[in-house]
């Protein structure tokens, strides 16, 4: 498969750490030290659907590809607007989409990874030709805003890749997950509430998260992942140009440099200005470092994602749009 084009959207609101230290016991100096974090982007009009069309219709635009052409859309999401119909239906409707066979996907942070090997896959069987792939989320309902540990850490956002099967332009994929280690970042669905078990009062329940837990499985894992999928892809990782990370925190990303014995130069970021956006991070950095002009014919990229699950996932790229 190669990418055709990128596109990306992020909510109109923007909340600094200031903002936040103005409504809770916290500190611009407690969060840019610990993450990296200066700013998120937080939905108020947007939804998790509008976010995704307008950044597919972006990557649409860049692909020059009409929405009629795609034959497949994969959104990657945990904060999907209605838990059906889904999210990539929800595209495909406003699109025009008419000829996509379109469902989602849930991987949390590692979802765009996810999604792209789903889709590589479903391409390489020959039965489909172009596909949307989507990474969303407005986590800033998933999360407890009076619990200062994780609001901080999450933004809201999209960022969308339209795929062609012709073309040679994933040069290796890995993925994994630990299900064993899942409770560490968690978040309930509804209750069991029927007129046989009653609960009581509903409530809503929200993003749980064992951060020392997290940020152990992150570090050790993505170095591994990024290792693996270099060595499948048989590339020298000095001939890699970016690493492209899910955009957690900026300590895992620093760690993760560290244990590969790369550059952070070779580490662009986002997390400063978007915070934690799970499975839109990866796509939408990669819309950054194209519309930097970063990224040239033939550059061979990283793509790590990992989160909720435990998963991860890593991939090789060689860029060829
Ligand atoms: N502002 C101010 N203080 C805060 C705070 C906030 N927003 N959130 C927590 N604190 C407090 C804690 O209550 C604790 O106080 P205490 O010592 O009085 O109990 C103190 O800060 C230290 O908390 P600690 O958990 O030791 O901080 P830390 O150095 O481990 O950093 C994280 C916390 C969440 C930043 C860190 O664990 C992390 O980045 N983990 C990975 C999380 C992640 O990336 N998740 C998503 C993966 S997809």
């Amino acid at each position: 498969m190669k990418f055709l084009g990128i596109g990306s959207a992020l909510p109109k609101k923007v909340v600094s750490n200031d903002d936040l230290a103005q409504v809770m016991d916290t500190s611009d100096e407690w969060i840019r030290s610990r993450t990296g974090i200066g700013t998120r982007h937080i939905a108020v009009e947007e939804t998790t659907t509008s976010m995704s069309v307008e950044a597919a219709g972006k990557a649409l635009k860049d692909a020059g590809v009409s929405a009629e052409e795609l034959d497949l859309i994969i959104a990657a999401t945990v904060s999907p607007d209605y838990i059906f119909p889904t999210l990539a239906c929800e595209v495909q409707s406003a699109l025009g989409a008419v000829n996509a066979t379109a469902f989602d996907l849930g991987a949390g942070c590692s979802g765009f990874l996810f999604a792209l090997a789903t889709a590589d896959a479903y391409l390489r069987t020959g039965r489909f030709k172009k596909a949307l792939v989507i990474g969303a989320e407005t986590l800033s309902k998933m999360v407890d805003w009076e619990d200062r540990s994780t609001c901080v850490l999450f933004g809201d956002g999209a960022g969308a890749a339209v795929i062609s099967a012709e073309g040679n332009g994933l040069l290796s994929m890995v993925q994994g997950s630990d299900g064993a280690g899942g409770m560490a970042l968690s978040c309930k669905n509804r209750p069991v509430n029927n007129i046989y078990h009653k609960l009581g009062p509903q409530q809503y329940s929200f993003t749980q998260m064992n951060g020392r837990e997290v940020y152990k499985f992150a570090v050790q894992t993505v170095p591994k992942a990024v290792s693996e999928a270099l060595e499948k892809a048989q590339v020298p990782i000095e001939e890699v140009k970016y690493f492209l990370l899910h955009q957690a925190n900026i300590r895992i990303i620093e760690s993760v440099a560290k244990r590969l014995h790369q550059p952070m130069e070779k580490f662009p970021t986002n997390l400063e200005k978007c915070g934690n956006v799970s499975a839109a991070s990866v796509p939408i950095l990669l819309d950054d470092v194209l519309k930097q002009g970063l990224l040239q014919k033939g550059d061979k990229v990283v793509l790590a994602g990992f989160g909720a699950g435990l998963t991860w996932g890593s991939c090789v790229i060689e860029w060829q749009a």
